[in-house]
C-alpha cells in the first residue's frame, strides 16, 4: 500500500513513508470488512469512515514539518485512531498528540487498536491522548498546537481551532457541504492566517452527534 502510494508521488518524504509502515492499518480497520490495504474510505459503523490511505498520507505529508519530534498535534475526528497514532510516532515521547472524537464507541474503538500498534508505549506515557469531545471546540487544554488535523468537513473554519493553533502552525481541514475543499491553513508568526485550496475532497460532516447518529 505505502510503496504504491509512492510510486503516485502521494507519500513523498522518508518519515510519512516510515510511519505509514509502522502503523499497520490492518489494526485499525473492524474485523470482516474487507481488505483495509485497498484505497478506499472503510466504514467504521455509526455513520463515520476510516479515510483512504491517500488522504491519510496527503495529510500526514502536508504536516509533516509542523509534526517534528517535540511538538504538540491535534486530531480532530480522531475515528479509528489512525492518524493520531501516526502524529504520536512522528512528535515522539517528547511531543504531545490528542485525538477528540465525539462518539464514545469509537474512541474506545481506537484505544484498542492504538494498544495493538507501534504507538501503544506512546499511549502508556501519556504522551498519546484520545478524548470524547465535541471536536469543533478543539481541546484548549493542549493548545498551543504546530498541527491541527480535521478529519470531518466542516460548514465554515472553527474559530477555536484557529484560535488553538501556534504562530507558525499550520490546520489542514476539509471545508463545504456538497462541494468540499481540504484547506491549509497557516498562522503566520505575526498571527496573521494564509488559506489556500489544496484539493476536492469528500468527507463525512463535522457535525454534532445527534445529527450524525439520526439515519444510523
Ligand atoms: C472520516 S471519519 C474518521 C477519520 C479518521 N481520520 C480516520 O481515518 O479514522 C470522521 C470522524 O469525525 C467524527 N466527527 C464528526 N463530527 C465531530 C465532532 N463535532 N467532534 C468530534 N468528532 C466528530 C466522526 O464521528 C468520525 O469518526
Amino acid at each position: 500500500m505505502v510503496e504504491q502510494l509512492e510510486r503516485y508521488g502521494i507519500v513523498q518524504s522518508k518519515r510519512v513513508k516510515e510511519v505509514m509502515e509502522a502503523i499497520d492499518r490492518g489494526l485499525f480497520v473492524p474485523a470482516g470488512s474487507g481488505s483495509p490495504y485497498y484505497d478506499s474510505p472503510m466504514s467504521i459503523g455509526y455513520n463515520a469512515t476510516i479515510s483512504a490511505p491517500h488522504m491519510h498520507a496527503t495529510c500526514l505529508e502536508l504536516l509533516e514539518k509542523h509534526l517534528q519530534p517535540g511538538m504538540r498535534a491535534l486530531d480532530v475526528g480522531s475515528g479509528t485512531g489512525y492518524l493520531t497514532a501516526c502524529f504520536a510516532m512522528m512528535v515522539g515521547p517528547q511531543g504531545r498528540a490528542v485525538g477528540v472524537e465525539h462518539i464514545p464507541e469509537l474512541v474506545s474503538f481506537s484505544i484498542d487498536n492504538i494498544k495493538r500498534s507501534a504507538a501503544a508505549t506512546l499511549l502508556d506515557d501519556g504522551s498519546l491522548s484520545m478524548h470524547v469531545a465535541d471536536g469543533r471546540q478543539g481541546w484548549p487544554e493542549m493548545a498551543p498546537y504546530d498541527a491541527i488535523h480535521v478529519g470531518a468537513a466542516a460548514p465554515e473554519i472553527p474559530q477555536p481551532l484557529l484560535d488553538q493553533l501556534k504562530p507558525g502552525g499550520r490546520l489542514v481541514i476539509p471545508v463545504g457541504t456538497v462541494f468540499q475543499e481540504l484547506k491549509v491553513i497557516d498562522k503566520n508568526p505575526d498571527g496573521s492566517i494564509s488559506v489556500r485550496d489544496e484539493t476536492s475532497v469528500r468527507y463525512v460532516p463535522l457535525t454534532s452527534k445527534a445529527a450524525q447518529l439520526k439515519a444510523y
